[in-house]
């Protein structure tokens, strides 16, 4: 009997001891991390209401938002997929390849920046780069609002959206729908109710991944809402990858400021779904996370982690696949007689 009640103690203490630590990690994480908010953040100049994300929707699912009316957003940010097109560079119009790996769409909306180099300041005036893009939707405002106003159904829900404008379908009106509709794919994970106060929610390695990603010092260009998404630093900041993952010719945000010091720096990217959107980096050629955490260890950090750091990073990683918000393949407007044909 003494012998059990001694082991009992010993685990008791075991067991505070832990939970203390996963206090005290958790209060640290806090200062670095904040859990994804339950509802849908209010955007800037743009009020979310359901008739104007299920109008977003729709846009964001028609295909014949581009010229060919082959290409969605969904064809590149497909929700099924993680929302993104799990290719190293995207296909688009004429089936030419892109530039630049696709980042997910989903918790978009906490990037305090849209894309790699942080061009767009955010997702309405991201809406509008695709569209026009000639590797992308090779489409024009023009022929877009042609293609909406040719369709009855369209002009209503746009009406229905924006019933304070005369003249509601606009480009404008156009990409703040598809920022609405954006605004609701957030994905809460497990991590996410860890930070809330769950021990449960993450596995004990999981847990140990955490500590080890903030040891490395990763959260120090991977914080806030979405582990990233919120800085820019230079790709190679202690030692420089080779050029199949760094191609010279983009200097990423140097595109941007023309500033001397912003050649080869990017945004640090938002690690939220990490685990389901391979391949990684702007250049989309590593497809194994794990060989992605040590070459981010080498070239941010010029650290070489151990085997367990590196797994433990990645089990950590996985926790912060979150749930989907479920999806209803839209049914869209049909076209009518003065629906602009697709081309090229
Ligand atoms: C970037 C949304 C169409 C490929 C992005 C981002 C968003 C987005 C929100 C930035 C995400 C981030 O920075 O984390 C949309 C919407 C579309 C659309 C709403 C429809 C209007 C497409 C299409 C393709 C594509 C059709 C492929 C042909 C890409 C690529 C990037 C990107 C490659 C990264 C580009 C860069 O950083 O320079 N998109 N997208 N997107 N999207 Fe799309
Ligand atoms: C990208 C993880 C440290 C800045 C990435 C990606 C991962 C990652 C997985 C690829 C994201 C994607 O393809 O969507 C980590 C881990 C770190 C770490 C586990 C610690 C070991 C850092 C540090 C910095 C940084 C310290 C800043 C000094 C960046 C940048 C990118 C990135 C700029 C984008 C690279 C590109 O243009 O392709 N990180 N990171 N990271 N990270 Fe880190």
């Amino acid at each position: 009997r003494f012998k059990t009640g001694t082991a009992l103690t010993v685990i008791a203490v075991m067991m505070a001891s832990q939970g203390l630590a996963n206090e005290e990690l958790r209060e640290f994480a806090l200062e670095m991390f904040s859990p994804l908010p339950s509802t849908v953040p209010a955007l800037n100049d743009n009020i979310v209401t359901p008739e104007k994300v299920d109008l977003g929707k729709a846009l964001f699912f028609d295909p014949r938002m581009s010229a060919s009316g082959v290409f969605s957003c969904n064809s590149c940010h497909n929700l099924a997929t993680g929302g993104d097109d799990n290719m190293p560079t995207s296909i688009g119009h004429g089936w030419q390849k892109g530039p630049r790996n696709s980042p997910t769409v989903l918790n978009s909306v906490f990037n305090e920046a849209q894309f790699w180099d942080g061009r767009a300041p955010d997702l309405a005036e991201q809406a509008k780069g695709p569209v026009q893009a000639g590797v992308e939707m090779a489409n024009t405002p023009v022929n877009v609002i042609a293609t909406l106003n040719s369709m009855p159904q369209y002009q209503e829900w746009f009406r229905a959206s924006f019933p304070e404008d005369d003249d509601p379908v606009t480009f404008d009106n156009f990409a703040r729908a598809i920022e609405a509709y954006e605004a609701t794919l957030i994905t809460p994970a497990p991590f996410d109710a860890w930070l809330n106060g769950n021990d449960a929610a993450m596995t004990e390695q999981e847990v140990r991944g955490l500590s080890a990603f903030l040891n490395a010092g990763c959260a120090s260009c991977h914080s806030g809402v979405n582990l990233g998404g919120n800085g820019y630093y230079p790709f190679g900041l202690i030692e420089k990858p080779g050029a199949e993952i760094l191609p010279e010719g983009d200097k990423g945000r140097f595109a941007v400021t023309e500033t001397v010091g912003d050649e080869y720096v990017f945004r640090a990217s938002p690690l939220r779904n990490i685990a389901v959107t391979a391949p990684y980096f702007h250049s989309g050629v590593v497809w194994d996370l794990k060989v992605a955490v040590e070459i981010m260890a080498e070239s941010q950090l010029g650290a070489e982690l151990s085997e367990e750091e590196v797994t433990d990073i990645v089990a950590f990683l996985g926790a912060l696949t979150g749930e989907v918000p479920e999806v209803t393949y839209p049914v869209l407007p049909a076209e009518t007689a003065s629906t602009p044909r697709p081309t090229g």
